[in-house]
């Protein structure tokens, strides 16, 4: 199992960023869809507890993964790829790495301009507020923000998974299956660098 990437597939590191983030990404928009249309009654805060540790457990992810990024290489663009090309999917990737850091930071806004109830993460750590106590002009705003960036977040992320199954399927190149768990066969196996 190699854990760093090179120049011809991802990483298992990079690898499992990616799937856990998108698992859980999956999750909590459900169940963040889900909790706003429930009753207001006092069971409800649970899934609400559930929404903010999850989606805390979401920012750190993200966090990690630039951290690990950092130090990681990068696999090439495949053979042939146009420069625009790969300078849209280099513009793609750093605008979901910013929307994956803005939607949980507007959540956590939301929360500290509420100022209900303090927030923990998973009942282990008590959080700092973002607003230092309640803020009433914030409080709306940052309510629009998380949901609007949110769906720009969905639409983003199913257009990069059209255009990853685009590369699969018609230009049948090694994009998806680099990423993808496991050591699969390349079909450029001549780009692999030694380890
Ligand atoms: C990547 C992480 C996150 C995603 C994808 C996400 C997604 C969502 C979605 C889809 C909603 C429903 C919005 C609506 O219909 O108005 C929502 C609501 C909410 N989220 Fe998140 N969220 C994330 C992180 C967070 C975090 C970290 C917090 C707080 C620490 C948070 C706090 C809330 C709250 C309090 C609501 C209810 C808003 C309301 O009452 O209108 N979220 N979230
Ligand atoms: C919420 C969903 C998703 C998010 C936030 C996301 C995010 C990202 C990011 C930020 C990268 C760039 C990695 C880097 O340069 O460090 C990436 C790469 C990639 N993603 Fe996703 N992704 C999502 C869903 C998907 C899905 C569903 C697929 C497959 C159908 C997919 C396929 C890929 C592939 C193949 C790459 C590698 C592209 C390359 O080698 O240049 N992603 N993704």
């Amino acid at each position: 199992m190699n854990l760093k990437s090179d120049d011809a597939r991802w990483g298992s590191a990079a690898k499992f960023f990616h799937w856990s983030v998108v698992i859980l990404l999956l999750v909590q928009a459900t169940v963040g869809l889900v909790m706003v249309q429930l009753p207001k009654r006092p069971s409800v805060i649970a899934w609400f507890s559930f929404h903010k540790s999850l989606g805390l457990t979401i920012l750190l992810l993200a966090l990690l993964r630039l951290a690990w990024r950092a130090f990681d290489r990068h696999p090439l663009p495949p053979p042939g790829m146009p420069r625009w090309q790969a300078l849209g999917a280099k513009a793609g990737h750093v605008l979901l790495y910013g929307l994956l850091f803005a939607v949980p930071l507007t959540g956590w806004l939301f929360d500290s301009a509420s100022s209900l109830r303090p927030l923990f993460w998973w009942d282990l750590i008590k959080m700092p507020s973002l607003t230092g106590g309640a803020n009433a002009d914030l409080k709306p705003i940052a309510q629009t923000l998380h949901l609007w960036l949110f769906l720009a977040l969905a639409a983003v992320a199913a257009g990069h998974a059209a255009v990853a199954l685009v590369h699969h399927f018609f230009q049948r190149d090694d994009v998806l299956r680099r990423m993808l768990p496991g050591r699969r066969r390349l079909s450029t196996p001549n780009q692999e660098s030694s380890p």
